[in-house]
């Protein structure tokens, strides 16, 4: 089937009032179907996030479609940098009384010639609710389920805080900061962020970064741009002085009832000591003292990450819902899609 739609570049700093509205009408019809277990943000609260993109995924591409001049469809496209320069990573939205129409599709046909003339060679979407409708239109239209993730939440006042009363492991002191690692630190901490190479990751074509001292630096200057703080909190060994295990968190301003959980990750030396979720249940106890607005935390594993559920468990994190990540090379979709 094809639908005859018009699809443009959205831009949410500069956007027209109405569209906003007519924006705004579309996304929360489209979470109350798609999400009800989410709660629907205000008007004013959801542009707030509409201008605070995800920081750490590079610049972001925002598109809307048209039929008759009615908004039927939006698209996210975040363009991944670093290793990552392949993938475009993408989310379609087409507003709910207009599925099934093809315009989904459309969405997706016309978003492809302009991620490639950016460079980019496979489309993702992450975090689809498994079985749910995003993924059967992924299936349907050529993608392939690259991984299966679980959205993890912690509701802050459903949880036991003695959950994050975890002694410290001997021989490790901690240290933690927000937006900025410490000189004598910075080196150690991107080589433990090697560590994140050993978790499990599917058949996603996302590659794990490959960390220095110098891009620890480029990451955080991203962040401080788009106004978003990332806290670490790192297990430093007393006999050696590096860093072990680190756990990264994301504030955004955007959001201040809510905290993103990041990386974690331990060095494979010293895997076995409670050290990940010692840093992690340092991190809530130190976020909750500063920011005590926080409501809840959110974060996205792969569901073969076993010892990762099984830590974020212990410290009060629930299971929300099984994610599928799909992905597809876009010179076979352009085929497919004519
Ligand atoms: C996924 C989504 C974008 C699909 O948009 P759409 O315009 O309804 O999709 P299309 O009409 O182009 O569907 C093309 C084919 O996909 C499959 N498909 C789409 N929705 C489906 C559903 N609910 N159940 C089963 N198959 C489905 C069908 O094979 C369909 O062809 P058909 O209608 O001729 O049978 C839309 O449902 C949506 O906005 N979902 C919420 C956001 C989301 O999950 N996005 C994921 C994409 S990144």
């Amino acid at each position: 089937m094809t639908v005859k739609i018009e699809v443009e570049p959205f831009e949410p700093d500069q956007a027209a009032a109405e569209d906003l509205t007519a924006l705004y009408e579309l996304s929360m019809a489209a979470v109350r179907l798609d999400r009800p277990d989410l709660v629907v943000p205000g008007y004013d609260d959801w542009v707030a996030g509409l201008r605070q993109p995800a920081a750490g995924f590079g610049p972001r591409g925002s598109w809307v479609a048209r039929c008759d001049g009615e908004l039927v469809a939006k698209a996210v496209v975040y363009f991944l940098p670093g290793e990552n320069e392949h993938l475009a990573l993408t989310e379609i939205t087409v507003a709910p009384q207009r599925r099934r129409a093809g315009v989904g599709t459309a969405v997706l046909r016309a978003l492809l010639p302009e991620l490639e003339a950016r460079g980019r060679k496979v489309v993702e979407g992450w975090e689809l609710s498994k079985g749910g409708v995003g993924e059967q239109w992924a299936l349907a239209v050529g993608l392939r389920i690259s991984k299966s993730t679980i959205s993890q939440t912690l509701a802050v006042r459903d949880t036991d805080p003695t959950l994050w009363d975890v002694p410290a492991p001997e021989g490790f002191r901690v240290a933690e900061w927000a937006g900025s690692a410490p000189d004598e630190l910075v080196t150690s901490y991107a080589h433990a962020l090697f560590a994140m190479h050993d978790a499990p990751a599917g058949d996603s074509e996302y590659r794990i970064g490959e960390w220095t001292a110098e891009r620890i630096r480029d990451a955080e200057a991203r962040h401080r741009e788009q106004n978003v703080v990332q806290r670490v909190v790192v297990a430093v060994s007393e006999a050696t002085g590096e860093v072990a295990a680190l756990t990264q968190l994301d504030l955004y301003t955007a959001y201040p009832e809510w905290a993103v959980q990041q990386d974690t990750a331990v060095i494979p030396a010293y895997r076995g000591k409670g050290l990940g979720r010692w840093v992690k249940a340092h991190m809530l106890r130190a976020l909750l003292a500063e920011r005590p607005s926080t409501e809840k935390i959110y974060t996205n594993v792969n569901a073969d990450n076993e010892h990762m559920i099984r830590v974020n468990e212990q410290i009060g994190f629930t299971t929300s819902r099984s994610t599928v990540g799909v992905s597809a090379e876009i010179a076979e979709l352009r085929r497919l899609l004519g």
